[in-house]
């Protein structure tokens, strides 16, 4: 581990006494998210091929390079078995909050419900670049190294830990699929949230874990400054929090409202819904800190195509299964299943169609009206997720040369066959794990008023 020795003395934090409770309770705490591409002056046709490439990223990443498998590489397992990464970090919604003491810094985290590791750029060496400063630990009165003794630094629980016994450093290297790398002391400071309901009333929790990242390399680029792990481990941001669930409500893609995230389990459902409120049981998987669902068939306009839940489940050889993913953009489908899907929407919509971006888009004659399209619902154990038209459909408005097009916004999964429901799919949705029942809920809302 030759980054060590470049640990600069600097580090040598002062263990400070605890100075306010240890435990914190299941209080319900609110961030904003914003969607990467948000405010950013895109037009329709250029948001759908960003989100395009950086969802088939995220896919063909998914194949590791020669000798860097799973099993070549030790290291690289808790993220990449189960055969989902986070393989590309060109994430897609950042979650916004403070660290330190006196004054919160600001912090722009991807979040990421399939990693399990908060970490942040700190104290560069190797850095990439952010738009505001990295975490300054000089200037937070309550950040403090966490001790070798520590069971995170002795215990593992990461990829890789461990301390300079000499210095009493606790340091961490993370892994991700993608090859990107965060590496840097695991200390523990005050986060800084919004207390929810919305109030403005801010809620400090003192004593989170997380990676003062120094060497960090990757892809990354899109404004962030780390990633927030929002999985099942012990060092997630919910686990950490102790938080029986928690959820979040994504603005429309195309617009540039903040969307929320709520960390603790909302009392009232009803609040701003606009559907009904449904529930699916999580599903078992190879890989116990991931959001896996049970899937049973697909229905485009009145047909339910010929699959059933055991071309959406996990095989014998690992592939298969679905999962709910914060980090991917378009919902991908085992390739026979997309397939299938594209054939039942050119069966069913008269419009010449073409594939954009590894997307089915059917040229729109009339620029004025938008083409109606049959309605697709997904079909999980308990719960039929009817998508509202917006969140399967895009109608590209043309203007700068670009096209005009009605396009049905899903992919064809890579060699893993692994299903996939992206966040295009979850637009004005209030998605809620709720960790104490091990179950999702979701119910249409207007998440801009939450
Ligand atoms: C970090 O904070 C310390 C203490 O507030 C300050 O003296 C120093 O200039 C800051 N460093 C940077 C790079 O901003
Ligand atoms: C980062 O944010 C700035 C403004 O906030 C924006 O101009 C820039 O394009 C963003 N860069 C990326 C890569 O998202
Ligand atoms: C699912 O379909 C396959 C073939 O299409 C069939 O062999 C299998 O028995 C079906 N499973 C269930 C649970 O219906």
């Amino acid at each position: 581990m030759p980054a060590l020795q470049l640990l600069p003395y600097a580090l040598f934090l002062t263990a400070l006494l605890a100075s306010s409770a240890a435990g914190h309770a299941a209080a319900s705490l609110r961030a904003h998210l914003t969607h990467v591409d948000s405010g950013r002056g895109f037009t329709k046709h250029q948001l759908l091929r960003r989100m395009a490439a950086r969802s088939l990223a995220r896919i063909d990443s998914r194949c590791p390079a020669p000798g860097r498998g799973a099993n070549a590489h030790p290291v690289t397992a808790p993220v990449s078995r189960g055969t989902v990464g986070i393989e590309n970090m060109q994430s897609e919604y950042l979650v916004h909050f403070g660290i330190g003491t006196p004054r919160p810094q600001r912090v722009a985290l991807t979040l990421d419900t399939g990693s399990d590791f908060v970490w942040t750029q700190c104290f560069c060496q190797v850095c990439f670049p952010q738009p505001f400063p990295a975490i300054n630990i000089s200037a937070s009165g309550t950040i403090h190294g966490v001790s070798c003794s520590d069971p995170v630094c002795s215990q593992g629980g990461l990829a890789l830990s461990g301390c300079t016994a000499r210095d009493n450093i606790c340091f961490y290297t993370y892994f991700y699929g993608d090859n990107s790398i965060t590496t840097g002391q695991i200390v523990e400071d005050t986060f800084t949230f919004q207390q929810a309901p919305n109030d403005g009333k801010v809620a400090a929790v003192p004593k989170l874990r997380f990676g003062c990242g120094m060497f960090n390399t990757g892809l990354f680029g899109s404004n962030e400054s780390g990633i927030a792990g929002f999985g099942r481990g012990p060092l997630s941001l919910p686990s950490q929090l102790k938080v029986g669930g928690f959820s979040y409500c994504f603005t429309n893609i195309v617009e540039s409202r903040t969307s929320p995230v709520f960390l603790g389990t909302p009392d009232d459902l009803q609040a701003q819904a606009t559907g009904p409120i449904q529930s699916t049981p999580f599903a078992r998987g190879p890989d116990s800190t991931k959001y896996y669902l049970s899937l049973k068939g697909i229905t485009v306009g009145k047909t339910r195509l010929p699959f059933n839940a055991s071309t959406f489940a996990f095989k014998g050889d690992g592939s298969g299964g679905t999962m709910i993913d914060s980090g991917l953009s378009i919902t991908k489908f085992p390739r026979a299943v997309f397939l299938s899907i594209v054939e039942e929407f050119k069966a069913q919509v008269p419009l010449p169609s073409d594939m954009v971006a590894g997307m089915l888009c059917f040229s729109a004659p009339h620029k004025k009206k938008a083409p109606a399209m049959p309605k697709m619902t997904l079909h999980l154990e308990d719960a039929d997720w009817d998508l509202p038209r917006e969140n399967y459909v895009l109608d590209l408005d043309g203007g700068d040369g670009d096209d005009d097009g009605t396009c049905v916004v899903i992919h064809a999964a890579g060699e893993s066959g692994m299903t996939g429901i992206g966040n295009f799919q979850q637009q004005n949705t209030h998605v809620v794990y709720d960790l104490e029942s091990n179950k999702l809920v979701f119910v249409p809302a207007r998440c801009d008023k939450l």
